[in-house]
């Protein structure tokens, strides 16, 4: 049990965040947004704006420097006159203050020659298409068997569709740059990233510079969910004005202006077809995703993934259409694919159970799979079946009623859920280096990006079992691009990328320690990208099961969630502390996902309604009660050298499905919308 080594910095507010870096003559950057929701620009009148007192520069379409292209169609800003969507980016002023910038950008007037946006998903809207690819790679559509076939001839038939909508991250710290154009003519960004080493990558490319010439420092991150997984147009703003005015410019994104500009989760139309014999055992599974993109980019998520993943059954089919819209281009938010998915899969699997009369715990032992069941890989390891036996018997499930309804305490309805979870295992390749000090100390250093998931903490703890020293004694450096290259802080892949190149580093230095170290130290290098080529294949995924109970007032149909547990079967725990935070916040942004959190499209004129924290609910301490969350042992050696499953994602999979299909057994009400708000059940009730 390892605090965050950073804790004490944290708390006393030393440790500094993208916006707080004390550069001289900082100027302050105000982003205009668009008013329309497709169109042209014709005209920005910039008058007014510069006329105030203070401000520097107004850039837009009309005077912006042309940029290099690149593959984010977010990242062209004010490379044409096109507005692709509602509150996209289409001016911004920089002044010596953030009250005068703010204060101009309201004066800044745009005429444009709009037309009507079309930013509503249907599932039988006239443009969806199947797209080349989904996310991670995968192929959009799989089929084995004769699906179809099968699901005629069940015994027991679940034809059901779910619907999830856009839901957007929201990290305490916004998305933040501070960018300074240094004399040599390299790009300084402190900037709050998942991802120091492809954020270079990825600015240095923009502003047609070497890797080299640009520094990204990400000391400190608050939050990101995977918001911050690749740059966003305040990245690329900052430093173009920053350029334009000749001194460091700061830009951290308002509230307002992050449900537009810096991506949510797609939302999804999902038919769920399960089939199975009388005893819940499935013969068919089809799983068909249509969900959205804009019209920038495309951004095709893999909604169905971990249904090739889950359950045995000879017949079986998903498939993926995504329509271009008018609309901000989705983006990662925590498990994108996995979260949505399971969502449907997991309540689907609720509705077999009642269907069949199978105990929904039993019904997912009896449908568990020996081989991953698309791709026939040997599972590296899979404990499914375990977390859901742990966790039945620390829930107390034995002896559950399973008829809905019959539990009443007063005016509430009590009900029980399970669902279970999955996520790959993945690993990136990437770099370290580790320093012995003459003073006995260790120096480690990866461009890894701490975003509060105590990454820094895992990997000194990593270092310093490698080194077979003291914690104390290990300097864990992260969160610069100046260190050796690091993958991102996505797909629940830090630490088992990072960690397998500190370990190597390390077992490296250890080896060439031999008497006194010299005053200069030594240094020994690691790189992982031949270790990672040779790996065998395997099909690498964590589990686990969620447990909850609910609550529903029978006269306003509020629903608490008094109790939640989760179990899961993740490998090695490297710091158990960090590691609970970890999947008590998945299972928390879970609750959040199944009773409030909804964003909701301008239908008239494009853009996001929920513009802050009063109208983009998540679930606050009053809403997190009894929540615990442990795991089973397992050992995997097909892994990495420490033995680890990623975490920071499986703790919201399949959480939401587990808190539906406890409302569904509270109150016999299935709602296939999320979020089950109150005014969805009481018309049932
Ligand atoms: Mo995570 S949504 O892959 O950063």
């Amino acid at each position: 049990m390892t605090n965050r080594l950073e804790s004490r910095e944290k708390v006393t507010g030393a440790a500094r965040y993208a916006f707080e870096y004390p550069l001289q003559d900082a100027a302050y950057l105000s982003a205009v947004q668009a008013h329309t929701g497709r169109g042209e620009i014709v005209s920005v009148d910039t008058e007014s704006a510069r006329r105030l007192p203070g401000v520097l520069a107004v850039l837009s379409c009309e005077n912006a420097p042309r940029l290099e292209e690149q593959s984010n169609g977010e990242l062209a800003v004010f490379q044409s006159r096109t507005v692709s969507y509602r509150g996209q980016v289409i001016a911004a002023v920089v002044a010596e203050t953030l009250e005068t910038a703010r204060e101009a950008a309201r004066l800044v007037h745009v005429e444009y020659a709009p037309e009507d946006p079309d930013v509503l998903l249907r599932r039988d809207h006239p443009g969806l298409y199947k797209p080349e690819q989904v996310n991670a790679g995968l192929a959009p559509d799989t089929e084995l068997g004769d699906p179809d076939r099968a699901f005629d001839g069940a015994a027991v038939r679940v034809d059901v569709t779910y619907t999830t909508p856009a839901e957007h991250n929201n990290p305490m710290e916004p998305h933040t740059t501070t960018a300074h154009w240094n004399e040599d003519g390299t790009l300084t960004l402190y900037e709050s990233t998942q991802g120091p080493s492809p954020h270079q990558q990825v600015l240095a490319q923009i502003f047609g510079l070497d890797r080299e010439q640009v520094r990204v420092v990400s000391t400190h991150v608050g939050g990101g969910f995977g918001s911050k997984g690749t740059p966003r147009p305040n990245a690329v703003l900052a430093a173009m004005a920053a350029r334009e005015v000749g001194r460091p410019v700061k830009f951290a994104v308002p509230r307002r202006q992050m449900f537009a500009t810096t991506g949510y989760r797609t939302p999804t139309i999902q038919r769920m077809r399960l089939g199975a014999d009388p005893d819940g055992r499935l013969t068919a599974i089809m799983h068909d995703v249509v969900e959205q993109t804009s019209t920038v980019q495309e951004f095709a998520e893999q909604t169905a993934a971990p249904t090739r993943v889950m359950y045995q059954a000879v017949n079986r089919r998903t498939t993926h259409r995504v329509v271009r819209l008018d609309v901000p281009t989705p983006s990662w938010m925590r498990a994108p694919g996995e979260t949505p998915g399971m969502y449907a899969l997991e309540s689907a699997m609720d509705e077999v159970a009642v269907a069949a009369g199978v105990d929904p715990v039993e019904l997912r032992v009896r449908n568990d799979a020996d081989r991953e069941p698309e791709s026939g890989l040997p599972f590296s390891s899979r404990n499914l079946v375990a977390c859901l036996e742990e966790g039945a018997d620390r829930f107390g499930w034995e002896g559950r009623d399973p008829t809905p309804g019959v539990r009443r305490v007063g005016r509430k309805l009590l009900g029980t859920g399970v669902a279970a979870a999955t996520y790959p295992a993945r690993r990136n390749p990437g770099q370290a280096t580790a320093r012995a000090e003459q003073d006995g100390t260790f120096t480690v250093r990866i461009a890894a990006s701490d975003i509060g998931t105590g990454a820094r903490t895992a990997l000194a703890l990593i270092a310093a079992e490698t080194l077979k020293a003291d914690l104390g004694r290990v300097r864990m450096e992260v969160g610069d691009s100046s260190f050796p290259t690091a993958s991102v802080a996505g797909g629940s892949s830090g630490t088992a990328s990072w960690g397998t190149a500190v370990v190597r580093a390390c077992e490296t230095l250890l080896g060439r320690l031999n008497g006194a170290v010299p005053p200069e130290g030594i240094e020994a290098s690691a790189d992982t990208t031949d270790e990672l080529k040779a790996a065998e294949e395997y099909a690498r995924h964590g589990f686990g099961a969620h447990f909850a109970e609910v609550e529903v007032d029978m006269d306003t149909g509020e629903i608490r969630v008094p109790r939640m547990l989760g179990v899961f079967a993740v490998g090695r725990i490297i710091n158990p502390v960090t590691a609970r935070s970890q999947f008590i916040g998945g299972m928390t942004m879970g609750i959040g996902m199944a009773l409030m959190e909804e964003s909701i499209m301008d239908a008239e004129f494009g853009d996001y309604l929920n513009r802050d924290l009063a109208q983009y609910h998540v679930p606050s301490c009053a809403d997190v009660r009894d929540i615990d969350a442990m795991w089973v042992e397992e050992s995997d050696p097909h892994l990495n050298p420490m033995g680890s499953k990623g975490i920071g994602e499986i703790g919201i999979v399949g959480a939401a499905a587990a808190v539906g299909n406890a409302v569904a057994h509270a109150c016999g009400v299935r709602v296939r919308d999320l979020p089950i708000t109150p005014a969805k059940l009481l018309p049932h009730l």
